[in-house]
């Protein structure tokens, strides 16, 4: 537990912050997000959702970053795809805090597949397909502190 409050191991992701459990997430805006000039939209809605970002920064990822940060998809037919994708453009990764951060932005961001998405989720409002769908999200607990591992120095 450091001093504001929160215990310093990301593996205990649902913090004991007063009464409410804070959990630790990663969010990507992709490049295809970022080029559409909507950065603000979505982080005014990140903030609109009651996330806290409490990391952030703008990167353009080398090949071989976005071919590590995918590695759990590298014997997928789109891996090559999405890692040229990923490093074609800048990006901001973001750590996002809220109760129940991981399944809440994934629930904002909607369906991977854009034209799966719920009306109003931002990859239904962003996406252009499966691949250029504006945003990422990790998955689980274990996957986010993976995640927020591979951006952020994270105490
Ligand atoms: P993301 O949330 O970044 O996590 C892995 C990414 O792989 C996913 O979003 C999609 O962009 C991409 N992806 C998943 N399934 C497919 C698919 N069938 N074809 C192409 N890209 C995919």
């Amino acid at each position: 537990m450091n001093s504001s409050g929160y215990r310093t191991g990301l593996q205990e992701d649902k913090t004991i912050k007063g009464a409410v459990m804070i959990e630790k997430t990663l969010a990507i805006i992709k490049p295809d997000a970022v080029k559409k000039n909507v950065i603000g939209e979505i982080i005014q809605r990140i903030e609109k959702e009651g996330f806290k970002i409490t990391e952030l920064k703008m990167l353009h990822l080398s090949k071989e970053k976005a071919e590590g940060f995918y590695i759990i998809h590298k014997d997928k037919p789109f891996y090559n795809p999405l890692t040229d994708f990923m490093s074609s453009g800048k990006i901001i990764v973001m750590l996002l805090e809220r109760e129940d951060a991981i399944s809440f932005w994934r629930k904002v961001m909607g369906a991977t597949d854009p034209a799966m998405a719920e009306p109003g989720t931002l990859r239904r409002k962003f996406g252009f397909s499966i691949e250029r769908n504006a945003t990422h999200g990790s998955d689980a607990p274990p996957t986010a502190e993976w995640e927020i591992n591979y951006f952020f120095k994270v105490k």
